[in-house]
């Protein structure tokens, strides 16, 4: 017993002293802020410098001498890309680097849930931990201004509210493991051609409705620990070091206390980047190192150049700190969090959620005479077509390319799911692109196909005569000039003469259904010609499975356009109006890649359904549409008052009732619509919606509770949000063309 207590005592006195010893900073028990200011006091200038750049393609260095560790970075933003060598890009070779892919964040905006955005966030956050990452960049917020944008697949929709919505439980997901999101690509990168030297012009209203609402939603209300700058420029400064959006908007307005995060290469000038709101330069002379791999860091424009600025008196170290400031606190919540869990990698629960949130997402477009499901006890034989049925998609389209344990194809998902039910047989119908490797990953998938277009076509039409359903599974890949970082589309048709395959596989088989693989809008000049349209989106590691399961009805379809499928280009604001990817004339006079380019956004605030609602055009498949194998009965939708004023909710309900006979989720959506306001504005503009799951003959009331904010549009002659008291009406509606009530309130 004595024994026992002088051992406890002198524990004591030992972890006393010790408590006593530790520095502020290493002290866990310690706010934030306290070690923050502790480490930066103890560092020397030098010290300060180095962790606020690059020391290897994807980590920056820490403090050794302070026990200050690195800080590492991975992309994102559907799964957790393989291992690069120090000082290249080439694979490191690692033999356990294979990640789960997750859906494209196309994807994961079509199923409208929160819910999904969680568990998506949750489920990606634990697979950067077990690969000991830091920081993980993205999701990217940036807005679906057209359907060329060779990035849009990595991204939220063309609403600036479903963005917001979806992109806050992602981050909170992420960020609970101890791991940082890295919002992207802050702001005004809407597409890839001339990324560098783009200066996007546009007016206020426009940046503050449509393109900043997402991302001030990250900073706001997920409280993203850092966010990425764009490579574009805004009011000719690049973004990564642009006054207004980092300072004035992003520090300023918001009171971001995170780190702004280069994009790889996306910084051009020191005395910018000091003063300018940069805090962490990545990627800079990636083409190549053109000073030399052994001291390149060296010589970012936050290295050298910097610390030299410093010594000749130009600058302080005022901006520095701040810099550093940003840094600690990003570290003290990631690497040096002693909280965070362990995570973990291909889990069975990731697996899980990889595929629920597939099968959310997953949008039936069009289901003439109820095709879908396929009744497999009726169902002798089915013909799958098409490249995408059979292509890896995981691989490819720049920096979010993964190496995966696991992808299953649609054909593998459709042949596991039949079983010996029916006989699948396969044709390729055309060849699309059969190469499959990015930065030495590679598919090891054999696509090569000598056959003529022809041969390919005749075989196909041929499989598809005998067949009781044929499944097309095509749409664009993960190729330049498709679904692709740093190139865009060239149109909106679909690539390689599919749509003669589909014209003619309509003509040999009545029970058609075509699955359009793309993180875009594909024009469809046989839309009518076919009787079912599935958008699969690029689904990651369970494509396969999530597929077939909506196809065969084992899951039934809830996922809803996050942005318009327009008919033709020029039924889009950006391409009538004639600016992209940017002013025609300059790009025709543009002689060095350096030349800037302007983009001037001329359809302002009126983009995607505000564009075809405005212009009264019908799109090919509206934002928010999306069919189910059930059907949904909306009942009259009512308000808790007439009128409210300015400090007040006002509060819809409406009743929906599940009239088919499957269990099913709809997606309720509310628009407001501003009856008169003395800037001109959106015809209406989605303010809410709920995803709401019924049993058959099941009936739930759905309420929206919006305060002046979902009234409110800014104002860019006094700068500022303001609310007209006037006539509203809330719309309730199953996507922006398909309204099923409307209530109208005013505001006093
Ligand atoms: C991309 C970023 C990416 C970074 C690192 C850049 O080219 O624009 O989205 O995170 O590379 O790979």
């Amino acid at each position: 017993m004595k024994i026992k207590q002088i051992v406890l005592g002198l524990s004591f006195i030992a972890t006393t002293a010790f408590a006593q010893e530790v520095p502020v900073y290493l002290n866990d028990k310690k706010p934030i802020e306290e070690r923050v200011e502790d480490a930066l006091k103890r560092m020397t200038t030098k010290e300060k410098v180095q962790i606020i750049h690059a020391q290897s393609k994807f980590s920056s260095a820490g403090v050794p001498r302070l026990g200050i560790p690195e800080l590492w970075t991975t992309d994102g933003p559907h799964g957790i890309r393989p291992e690069v060598l120090w000082d290249e890009w080439d694979q490191a070779g690692w033999t356990n680097d294979s990640c789960m892919a997750f859906p494209a964040l196309t994807c994961l905006a079509a199923t409208w849930s929160e819910d999904m955005s969680l568990l998506y966030g949750k489920s990606i956050g634990e697979e950067a931990r077990y690969r000991e990452k830091d920081i993980l960049l993205g999701p990217g917020v940036n807005i679906y201004r057209s359907p060329l944008n060779g990035r849009n697949f990595e991204y939220m929709g063309e609403d600036p509210f479903l963005a917001a919505r979806m992109v806050v439980p992602y981050i909170k997901g992420v960020q609970q493991n101890g791991v940082a999101t890295c919002v992207k690509h802050y702001a005004l990168n809407n597409h890839e051609t001339n990324r560098h030297t783009t200066n996007v012009i546009l007016d206020d209203r426009a940046l503050y409705e449509i393109y900043l609402p997402a991302f001030k939603a990250a900073v706001c209300e997920g409280k993203t620990w850092s966010i990425m700058g764009s490579y574009n420029l805004y009011k000719n400064e690049h973004a990564c070091h642009n006054q207004y959006l980092l300072n004035d908007i992003l520090k300023g307005e918001w009171k971001f206390d995170g780190a702004v995060v280069s994009d790889w290469g996306g910084t051009h000038d020191t005395r910018q980047a000091i003063t300018n709101g940069l805090d962490l330069e990545f990627g800079s002379w990636t083409d190549g190192l053109a000073r030399g791999a052994s001291n390149a860091y060296d010589y970012y424009y936050l290295a050298m150049p910097y610390l030299k600025l410093i010594e000749s008196g130009e600058f302080s170290t005022k901006e520095l700190d701040d810099k550093v400031r940003r840094v600690l606190r990003l570290g003290f919540r990631t690497a040096m969090n002693k909280e965070k869990p362990m995570g973990s990698l291909n889990s069975p629960e990731h697996n899980l959620a990889g595929r629920k949130i597939a099968e959310e997402g997953i949008v039936l477009l069009q289901n003439k005479g109820g095709v879908l499901p396929i009744d497999l006890d009726r169902t002798q034989k089915i013909a799958v077509i098409g490249e995408n049925a059979i292509k890896m998609m995981t691989v490819g389209g720049g920096s979010s390319s993964l190496k995966v344990r696991h992808e299953t194809s649609p054909l593998d998902g459709i042949r596991e799911k039949v079983g010996t039910k029916a006989e699948v047989v396969y044709a390729r119908g055309y060849v699309g692109d059969p190469s499959g490797d990015y930065n030495g990953v590679v598919t090891g998938q054999d696509l090569n196909d000598n056959r003529t277009f022809d041969e390919l076509l005749a075989e196909a039409v041929e499989v598809a005569k005998s067949a009781d359903y044929v499944i097309f599974v095509g749409g664009l890949n993960k190729s330049a000039h498709q679904d692709c970082e740093d190139s865009d589309r060239h149109e909106l048709g679909l690539p390689y003469n599919q749509d003669r395959v589909i014209s003619e596989l309509a003509k040999a088989n009545k029970n058609l259904i075509v699955v359009n693989i793309s993180g875009n809008a594909v024009a469809m000049p046989w839309a009518g010609e076919v009787p079912a349209i599935v958008q699969g989106w690029y689904l990651g590691s369970e494509a396969g499975n999530a597929l077939a399961a909506i196809l065969v009805g084992e899951a039934n379809p809830s996922g809803k356009l996050p942005f318009t499928f327009p008919a033709k280009l020029d039924d889009l604001g950006a391409h009538k109006l004639g600016e992209f990817p940017g002013n025609k004339e300059e790009m025709a006079k543009s002689t060095s890649r350096n030349d800037t380019i302007n983009a001037t956004y001329k359809e302002s605030i009126f983009v995607g359904y505000r564009w075809t609602d405005k212009n009264k055009i019908k799109p090919l498949f509206p934002f928010g549409h999306g069919l189910s194998y059930t059907t949904f009965e909306y009942g009259k939708p009512n308000a808790d008052k007439k009128a409210m004023s300015i400090d007040e909710t006002v509060t819809f309900s409406v009743t929906i009732q599940n009239t088919g006979d499957r269990e099913g989720q709809e997606i309720v959506q509310l628009y407001i619509s501003d009856k008169k306001s003395f800037l001109p504005r959106p015809v209406k503009e989605l303010k809410g919606f709920r995803k709401i799951k019924l049993a058959p003959g099941e009936k739930k009331e759905v309420s929206f509770t919006i305060d002046k904010e979902a009234l409110s549009f800014y104002d860019d002659t006094k700068g500022e949000w303001v609310t007209e008291p006037g006539k509203f009406e809330a719309v309730i509606a199953a996507s922006a063309t398909d309204i099923r009530g409307t209530v109208p309130f005013e505001l006093k």
